[in-house]
């Protein structure tokens, strides 16, 4: 970890802040991107105040000149990129017959669309490295069917796909570019706050009091699939509470 250079999408709350946090105190120099630069700005004071290195950029993960520019910076200040955290994204569940139509473009351009842009933004100085690390965060919705989360689960199985694809190319390849790909059930972060259907709301609420657990539980996963040798892939963890039944 001592020294990495490490882009977190989606650091400004959550996971994305945690992992932040986490990663830093280990040694990793961390660039963080978001939407909410007051947010991003207190997290890198608090990181460099703890004695870990930070610096942001806000981004907005449906631009592709956004995704470009934070790999520019990770470039221009420490010289090389060697992880990038594809996490920013939203959850805004609903039945379709409430025809969200809004919300399901939206997660199509967050969750979709930006781990796209992520990757393309980072790929050429990975392949060029031939080295290099994509870890996303996907969601056990990912991996299983829910009512109200087509569009959301669609989002977070298409993700699963395409990390699955990252790794066999750049295998075959030669380009050594690792991957991980986290599936967490329920986390206590600002996810549900992205939720606009009120009984799809009031249902995730209920079942996050009952079960969440914190997010530095998937902090130190990304930790723990950054820390393996540089010849070994860890590719897939799903983490949850361990009273999660679903
Ligand atoms: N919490 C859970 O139970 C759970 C379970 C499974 C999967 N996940 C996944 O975990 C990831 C992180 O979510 P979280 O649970 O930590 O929720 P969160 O606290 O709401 O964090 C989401 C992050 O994504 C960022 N974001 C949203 N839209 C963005 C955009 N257009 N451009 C850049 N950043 C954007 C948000 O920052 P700004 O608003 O400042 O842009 C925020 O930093 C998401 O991909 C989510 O789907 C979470």
């Amino acid at each position: 970890m001592q020294g990495k250079v490490i882009i977190i999408t989606g650091a400004s709350s959550g996971i994305g802040a945690a992992t932040a946090r986490l990663l830093a105190a280990r040694g990793a120099k961390v660039v963080l991107g978001a939407r909410r630069e007051d947010k991003l700005q207190a997290l890198a004071e608090d990181i460099r105040a703890a004695g870990g290195e930070a610096i942001y950029q806000v981004l907005d993960v449906t631009r592709q000149a956004d995704n470009d520019a934070i790999v520019q910076l990770a470039q221009e200040t420490y010289g090389r990129v060697d992880v990038i955290f594809l996490n920013a994204g939203i959850m805004p569940s609903s039945p379709l017959s409430a025809l969200k139509t809004d919300d399901w473009h939206a997660m199509v351009d967050i969750n979709i669309k930006g781990v796209l842009n992520g990757v393309a933004a980072v790929l050429p100085t990975f392949t060029r490295q031939k080295s290099g690390q994509v870890i996303a965060t996907s969601s056990v919705a990912g991996l299983k069917a829910y009512p109200n989360s087509a569009v959301y689960g669609g989002t977070k199985w298409f993700v699963r796909e395409f990390m699955e694809v990252l790794r066999m190319e750049s295998a075959m390849e030669g380009t050594h570019i690792r991957t991980a790909t986290i599936y967490p059930a329920a986390i206590h972060t600002e996810l549900l706050h992205t939720i606009s259907d009120p009984a799809t709301a009031a249902g995730m609420q209920a079942l996050y009091q009952t079960h969440g657990i914190a997010p530095e539980r998937i902090a130190s996963v990304v930790a723990f699939a950054i820390e393996q040798p540089d010849d070994t892939t860890v590719s897939e963890f799903t983490v949850g509470p361990a009273s999660q039944p679903w």
